[in-house]
């Protein structure tokens, strides 16, 4: 630990606030924080990139595993559109590493308001860094390699949330379920077509109206009992819980939220009123610790029914509209009635309706009572769902002696302490399985390693093949679920024609389950990465440096997932001698030894790859219904 103030220097500009992503106090230094210039006037910080510097990190963004070319904004954002255009997701991970090949050092800018990392876009050699609001603690990281860096800057921001074993398997989601029926249907159809499943995701229709810690009684009649039914099924079910919080007379969560001064208030005093699913909500403060802490508690309805896993949504906070600006567009439409407007004004008139959600100035009308401070939303902005997740987190080691599973859309580095992300409304596109593909190493760089995303995609018709192929690459993300927008085309594995192909898919994940979290334990307790970039371990090797969709998962194993349509095979660049293994299922694989360089493989569509590096082995269990009866001491191994 000592050995860590050597390698870290902290640079203070103004007086920032404890955001809680770190957990050791570095001494501040003085001067420039270099490599980088600091321009006090401007607030930025510009470091001259070398041709060869490539740039890692930043978790969950758009774009390639190296980041350079491109500008990313943290300021976490529920827009469903990822697009390669887009600056900000729902996340915001401020840790970068910039590295030559030969020398390498880490940034970590502490600043819980908006931050632009501009890394060769607006100058194709320069990247600055700047923040909206300047107050910020400004680490430069130093080491002789980017995992070096990776291990320094986790054990700045502390160890990563270890979710419980059976969080490891297999889960069906599907915005839509609104009965008990209806999810047990989904438990006997996965039966049925004998394909395990391990969890099943409550999404908002359990509530009743939408409203946080209920769950209606007449769809969920005797909900202990069905937990309980379901456990015995070896399924987990997994509610939703939405950041706001109904308005709605009598409904206990409000009325004491309001009674306590727990909602964010504008600067009149009066509560924010915003909507989202449930109609008008208030927000909850979560970083008033007091508010943090009552609202923790309030999992215990649904833990003490028997619920031992959570997903924090919409905790951007997501604002479809505020009562406030909904006037001002009410008003700004006045203006249009009864005129002869032209393409200009109707553009206008457009603009001015979609400016009802996630708008700016929406995020400025509301206050946090952070610590005894009084701070403006947007100046924490990014902390929002960091402290909602903190608030559970640190709840359930309170109000349950379970292992909870726990993951949130919303975060900000310190969040992974307390759980997982997933990345949010993704579409049923190939490209957003490349993406995929690209975001797992640097969410593993900022220590979310229980991360995945929506598999199969969440928005739009997914086709039996993308599925295939996006349940081939998830069976190596530590979050592995299934799940799926209202509206769309169903996307439960035994919809499919191929259910024997995945009930194979399934089990093979069972079976890699000890190697995952035998890898995944030692990234937590090492502060390491269980997924990575390739350029990370073949340091010198000029091919690997660039190949951006395969990745080395755990110590022994490289992937490399097919994400094209059509494709019945790929080129797989071999940094070294391996021994490839084709997967049908966990215990019909063919195998070959291949020489480093570059291959050609056929991979038909049922068909996953995995590399054996050399010394190294992948241990298998024997797949089970569920994750339950698993038997993780008995494995075969495949070595080489
Ligand atoms: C948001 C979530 C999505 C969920 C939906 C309804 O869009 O990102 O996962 O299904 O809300 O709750």
């Amino acid at each position: 630990m000592s050995d860590i103030y050597s390698k870290i220097k902290k640079y203070v500009y103004g007086s920032p606030l404890n955001t809680g992503a770190v957990v050791i106090d570095v001494p501040a230094s003085e001067g420039e924080p270099k490599p980088f210039e600091y321009d006090a006037a401007g607030g930025t910080f510009t470091y001259n990139m070398k041709d060869r510097d490539m740039v890692f990190g930043l978790g969950e963004t758009v774009r390639g595993i190296n980041k350079r070319g491109w500008r990313y904004t943290s300021n976490n954002s529920d827009d469903p559109h990822h697009e390669e255009t887009k600056e900000s997701l729902y996340a915001s991970q401020n840790f970068l590493i910039i590295d030559d090949g030969t020398k390498c050092f880490g940034v970590f800018v502490d600043n819980p308001g908006t931050v632009t990392f501009d890394i060769g876009y607006t100058s194709a050699s320069v990247l600055t860094i700047n923040a909206q609001y300047k107050d910020t603690d400004f680490y430069v990281i130093d080491g002789d390699l980017p995992l070096e860096l990776v291990t320094t800057f986790r054990k700045l921001v502390g160890k990563s949330y270890m979710p419980p074993v059976w969080a490891f398997g297999y889960g069906q989601s599907r915005w839509g379920y609104k009965t008990a029926e209806d999810i047990r249907e989904v438990a006997k159809r996965y039966k049925e077509a004998d394909i395990p499943v391990d969890m099943i995701y409550m999404d908002i229709d359990y509530m009743q109206d939408f409203k946080d810690f209920t769950v209606n009684p007449e769809r969920f009649p005797d909900f202990e009992n069905f937990v309980q039914e379901m456990k015995e099924q070896g399924i987990h079910l997994i509610p939703i819980i939405d950041a706001g919080v109904k308005i709605e007379d009598g409904y206990d969560v409000y009325e004491e939220g309001v009674k306590n001064g727990f909602f964010c208030a504008k600067e009149d005093g009066t509560n924010l009123v915003a909507a989202v699913w449930p109609g008008k909500v208030h927000f909850p403060d979560f970083l008033n610790p007091k508010a943090a802490e009552w609202f923790g508690r309030k999992y215990k309805v649904l833990t003490d029914a028997g619920i031992d896993g959570f997903w924090n949504d919409m905790n951007e906070p997501a604002i479809f509209y505020t009562e406030d600006h909904l006037k001002e567009v009410f008003g700004g439409i006045e203006e249009f009635k009864g005129k002869d407007i032209d393409i200009w004004e109707y553009f206008k008139f457009n603009d001015l309706v979609s400016s009802l959600s996630n708008n700016a100035e929406d995020y400025r009308r509301f206050y946090h009572n952070f610590n005894g401070v009084k701070v403006r939303h947007d100046k924490v902005h990014n902390l929002y769902g960091f402290y909602m997740t903190k608030a559970a987190g640190e709840a359930f080691k309170e109000i349950t002696d379970n292992d909870v599973l726990l993951f949130s859309r919303a975060s900000y580095t310190g969040m992974h302490r307390y759980g997982g992300v997933w990345t949010g409304d993704n579409f049923a596109w190939w490209s957003h399985l490349l993406l995929n593909i690209k975001m797992m190493p640097s969410l593993n760089m900022t220590g979310f390693l229980y991360s995945g995303a929506d598999i199969g995609g969440f928005n739009a018709n997914t086709t039996e093949d993308l599925m295939m192929r996006w349940v081939e690459f998830g069976l190596f993300t530590p979050l592995f679920r299934n799940h799926s927008a209202l509206g769309t085309r169903d996307q439960e594995l035994y919809r499919f024609k191929r259910k024997k192909d995945f009930k194979n898919l399934i089990e093979l994940r069972h079976a890699l389950v000890p190697y995952i979290i035998r890898n995944f334990r030692d990234a937590v307790e090492n502060d390491t990465m269980y997924i990575k970039p390739l350029s990370f371990e073949y340091r010198g090797d000029e091919r690997a440096r660039e190949v951006e969709d395969q990745l080395l998962v755990g110590d022994s194993i490289m992937i490399a997932p097919v994400h094209e349509q059509n494709a019945n095979g790929r080129y797989v660049y071999l940094p070294e001698k391996m021994k490839m293994l084709r997967f049908r299922s966990y215990n019909d694989y063919d195998e070959k030894i291949l020489e480093a360089g570059d291959h050609y493989v056929p991979v038909k569509l049922n068909e996953v790859l995995v590399f054996i590096r050399p010394g190294r082995k992948l241990e298998l269990a024997k797949p089970a219904r569920c994750m339950r009866d698993l038997d993780m001491e008995h494995l075969t191994e495949i070595s080489f």
